[in-house]
């Protein structure tokens, strides 16, 4: 809600006052014409609690256009530091009336910043871009930001100290974002609940492949550069953005219902580091057996000889450090369902992400031959009631459990027992319907207790309070 009032202004403000205890106090807008615009500033963040700065008030950017021209680092031994100058173009529509805006930017320099052709001021304080448009921008009016920017890449660091962001390797880089570092390589409303389409024009020295999500659609050369140009046309969250660099070796084919593969693997890698990728056409149509159709409109997955100790579902194209495994590429695979198509609304409900991934991937060892789900079940729940490992709410894990062990095999686990709970028709469907419901979108822990409800007809109140929401071990629900 804005601060904007309408004709009701001082009529409703008055029953909103009325309506507050003692010690409660309210901003009232003063009484206007329908429709006066209410300037305010942006927030400078989106108002999650574990990340308060990640993402923006007041703005809905629906389109990044990322052009990016690259210098690798010198042979030379460490620091591995790269060069990126870059043009954002982003299509913003303010949700509020606006006199100042935020992006997120950390580490790289804004040089100038115009709201359709037109310079506008800026500054950069932290990790905060701040605009001031003038002319103000009014509620629902959208506009083109325009960023010129650039700086020394380096190797940025989670706050767990995971290597994330725009990370500078020996030649090129590897880009995975999670949770919050798009920030490191764009400007960026740095939050799933803001999803946009993304178009990219990498520009990297001959030799090099720049490849990003979504669909290639151009290759260029000149004066010694090659432009890598990729279409991402679904709905994506920033952290999922990619535009990794590498020595790679691209290879095109399609998966057995026709979707077009992009794979690009390093070139400086053992033949073996693949081996895991040779049935993704089988497992994407498996997994579209289960949870409907694959969301986007092409697969494959970038490998990397760098590494950044663990993998990511940029979508539509994983990134792997080093090696793919086939259990790693199922379970990749199943977050482009399970986390990208449907993303956490907050980062407290990253076990909606993590728990589908690992579930699935027990779904497709089982489906391959492997061990069954229920056998890596019994295994989670052969863990002693004493262990570390239980003591843990998997649906608000904190800022630093967001990858903690249990957020993937306790949620695999709270996964199979409501699956045994409420019966594999009831559990599919649910799923199925997860995926329709909220594709391009987000949803909560609590919409997904309430559709489990809603298609079992079950209360599942003490189930999902023992699972989710109780840092001990489950034994009965
Ligand atoms: N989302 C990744 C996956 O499970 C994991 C991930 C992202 C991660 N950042 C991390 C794991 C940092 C460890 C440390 O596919
Ligand atoms: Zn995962």
């Amino acid at each position: 809600m804005g601060a904007r009032m309408g004709g009701l202004g001082v009529l409703a403000g008055i029953a909103a006052l009325a309506a507050l205890g003692a010690g409660q106090t309210a901003v009232v807008a003063a009484p206007g014409d329908p429709g006066t615009p209410r300037y305010q500033a942006g927030s400078d963040g989106i108002g999650d609690d574990y990340f308060p700065l990640t993402g923006n008030g007041g703005i809905d950017v629906t389109h990044y256009d990322l052009e990016l021209r690259y210098t690798p680092p010198d042979p030379a031994p460490a620091p591995r530091e790269g060069t990126l100058e870059a043009t954002a173009t982003l299509d913003l529509t303010p949700t509020q009336d606006l006199h100042q805006f935020n992006l997120d930017l950390r580490g790289l320099t804004a040089t100038s910043v115009r709201v359709g052709r037109k310079p506008m001021a800026f500054s950069q304080v932290e990790n905060e871009l701040v605009v001031t448009p003038r002319p103000k921008l009014k509620t629902g009016r959208a506009v083109e930001v325009v960023v010129e920017y650039g700086g020394t890449t380096i190797r940025p660091t989670d706050i767990e100290g995971a290597l994330y962001g725009w990370v500078t390797t020996r030649d090129g880089a590897i880009v995975v974002s999670e949770p919050d570092g798009s920030a490191t390589w764009f400007p960026v409303n740095d939050h799933p609940r803001d999803k946009a389409t993304y178009s990219f024009d990498i520009t990297v020295p001959d030799g090099l492949v720049a490849v990003a999500n979504g669909d290639l659609v151009g290759e260029r050369s000149a004066g010694g550069w090659t432009t890598w140009s990729w279409d991402a046309p679904d709905q994506m969250a920033a952290y999922l953005a990619t535009a990794s660099v590498g020595n790679f070796e691209l290879r095109e084919y399609a998966a057995p219902n026709g979707l077009p593969i992009i794979d690009a693997i390093d070139r400086d890698l053992p033949a073996t580091a693949d081996d895991g990728l040779t049935q993704q056409g089988e497992m994407i149509v498996f997994f579209e057996s289960l949870f409907g159709p694959y969301p986007f409109t092409s697969y494959g997955a970038i490998v990397d000889d760098d590494s950044v100790g663990y993998a990511l579902e940029t979508q539509t194209r994983p990134v792997y450090s080093r090696v793919a495994n086939e259990g790693t590429v199922a379970h990749e695979l199943a977050h482009q369902w399970f986390g990208n198509a449907v993303s956490p609304h907050r980062w407290q409900d990253i076990w909606l992400n993590e728990g589908w991934a690992t579930y699935d991937s027990w779904l497709w060892t089982e489906h391959d031959g492997g061990s069954t789900a229920q056998a890596r079940f019994n295994a989670v729940m052969n863990r002693p009631a004493t262990s570390s490992f239980w003591n843990l709410e998997i649906a608000d894990p904190g800022p630093f459990g967001l990858f903690a062990g249990a957020v993937y095999d306790r949620g695999a686990a709270t996964l199979h027992a409501l699956r045994v709970k409420i019966g594999d028709e009831a559990f599919f469907e649910t799923a199925r319907e997860w995926v329709t419901r909220y594709d391009d979108s987000t949803a909560t822990t609590e919409d997904f207790e309430a559709l489990a409800e809603e298609i079992s007809g079950q209360d599942l109140d003490a189930f999902f309070d023992v699972w989710l929401h109780t840092p001990t071990k489950p034994t009965s629900w």
